[in-house]
């Protein structure tokens, strides 16, 4: 179906709503305009919070969108603020799953009574976040179904479904923050299916707290629950990375629908119209591109932490040293809001050490940046996004985990794919150093490439036309939103 389609009325029309945070923005974006490209009306849901940040870094246009792709806001039921920082997490979710229920159905409630011959058709599906299972009311009450899109890879979804089991075997919350440090993190669990002999620390880091009814202990359980009231799944991934985590939960779960890596399936958008659409909560600094064309093949570190990672002014001291001492030239992000306190400085030593082989940015255009050829490996903290962005680009990692599902990503980067070298979470600069010079010249580091290709091969198959990501888009489409 093309988006001129004529009888408007009869156009699906997906309300599309992420979790009001930049990893979360960015595939719930790309899944809207792949559902716009297949003929959909799209209404997307931004925070009121993150709409104002957004048109402060692109201009007061940047959100005008098209005819038939606008969007729409409802707060987030936090305290209006005007900062140009990354929200509270625990907060935030906590915030949205109280209040943002009402919101919502306002807004189909508002968007179904303009709905007019030759104008916007009524709501005919909801796409929402995994973190906004609240939507699944809203569904109920509307009529509408409701595909639940988990921005996480497979496996870390699993390891959140393991949450309840661990919490039941007394395993967590934690006896007392000192299992943090004392080896308790080791602790090898046998019995998680499709995660093999994950220790303790590589589930998602939210159970690392003594209190039994901390929010972001139960919300993975309870939003997992509430998962299985889907009308589907959507996983950012591909059936060939995750295949034996996507069979163990196919047993209990709604149909699941593996429709990435959703950067590769982007190559099918044609709509030029689209472009000018950015998910980027952050200015976006372009300048790295022309540093980047002036360096070698593969010869280029890449550092970054992702929207949310918040690392201590000693941790930031430990890596500029490691980076420096490992002598190759490398692009860091440093994000304004990235080191907790007050004006964390890097040592002028170390500015005056790397002066002619570094350049240092506060958000850059990632994609971009991992395709460049002069890249040679991501310093990364192992978010799914970026994990996914660099295994579809055959870039190699050295993973520093910081929250949330990170922690099951770089061991799966590690352990399960072979393309990650994991940093100790007690960072210091000697084994940054080594670990850089493996990962860019040693042994290790050109079997990791040799790996990272082989995925980013199987990444392209399966979104090319007749691929496993590429078909089931189709299949998530005809099954589920446009029945
Ligand atoms: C968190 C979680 O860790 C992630 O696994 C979860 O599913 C979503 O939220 P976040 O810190 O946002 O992640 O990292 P990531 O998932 O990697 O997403 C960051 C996104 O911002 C990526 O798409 C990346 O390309 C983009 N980005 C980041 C830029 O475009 N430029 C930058 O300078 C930094």
């Amino acid at each position: 179906m093309s988006s001129t389609a004529g009888n408007v009325q009869k156009r699906p029309h997906a309300i599309v709503i992420p979790c009001p945070a930049q990893g979360h923005i960015h595939p719930l974006l790309m899944l809207a305009k792949l559902l716009h490209q297949r003929g959909f009306f799209i209404t997307f849901v931004n925070s009121e919070y993150n709409h104002r940040r957004h048109l402060r870094s692109h201009g007061p246009s940047s959100l005008d969108g098209l005819p038939d792709f606008r969007f729409e806001t409802i707060p987030d039921g936090l305290p209006p603020s005007d900062a140009d920082v990354a929200q509270d997490v625990a907060a935030l979710v906590e915030s949205t799953t109280i209040n943002c229920l009402e919101p919502f159905c306002e807004l189909i409630t508002k968007l179904n009574n303009a709905a007019a011959p030759g104008g916007p058709p009524p709501v005919s599906c909801i796409v929402a976040d995994g973190a906004m299972a609240f939507t699944l009311k809203a569904a109920e009450r509307f009529g509408l179904p409701d595909a639940l899109f988990w921005t996480t890879s497979a496996g870390g979804f699993l390891a959140y479904t393991y949450y309840k089991d661990l919490m039941e075997k007394g395993y967590i919350p934690l006896k007392d923050m000192s299992q943090v440090t004392d080896g308790y993190l080791e602790t090898t669990i046998d019995w998680t299916k499709g995660l093999k002999n994950f220790r303790l620390r590589d589930f998602p880091a939210f159970f690392r707290t003594t209190d039994p009814n901390d929010f972001m202990l139960n919300f993975p359980i309870n939003e997992t629950n509430a998962t299985k009231r889907a009308d589907a799944v959507i996983f950012n991934t591909f059936d060939a990375l995750e295949q034996e985590v996507l069979e163990v939960l196919s047993s209990s779960y709604p149909p699941i629908y593996t429709i990435g890596p959703l950067p590769l399936m982007m190559n099918h958008v044609q709509e030029k119209s689209l472009s000018s659409i950015k998910s980027s909560l952050w200015k976006v600094d372009f300048e790295c591109i022309n540093w980047l064309d002036k360096k070698e093949p593969e010869s280029v570190l890449y550092v970054n932490f992702g929207s949310n990672a918040v690392i201590t002014a000693q941790q930031l001291t430990e890596f500029a040293w490691g980076l420096a001492n490992s002598k190759k030239p490398f692009l860091w992000v440093i994000r304004p809001d990235l080191v907790a306190g007050e004006s964390a400085m890097l040592p002028p030593e170390f500015v005056m050490e790397t002066k002619d082989r570094c350049l240092m940015s506060s958000w850059v255009p990632q994609e971009q940046v991992l395709k460049h050829p002069a890249i040679g490996g991501f310093l990364t903290h192992s978010g799914w996004n970026s994990t996914l962005e660099s295994i579809a680009e055959g870039v190699p990692m050295i993973c520093w985990p910081f929250f949330a599902e990170q922690q099951t990503n770089c061991r799966l980067s590690c352990v399960e794919w072979g393309v990650g070298m994991e940093i100790d979470n007690n960072v210091k600069k000697d084994e940054v150093e080594s670990l850089v010079r493996e990962l860019m010249d040693g042994e290790k580091g050109k079997r990791m490439k040799e790996k990272a290709l082989d995925w980013k091969r199987k990444a392209e198959e399966a979104t090319a036309p007749g691929g496993s990501s590429y078909l089931n888009l189709d299949k998530l489409i005809n099954e589920v939103l446009n029945k």
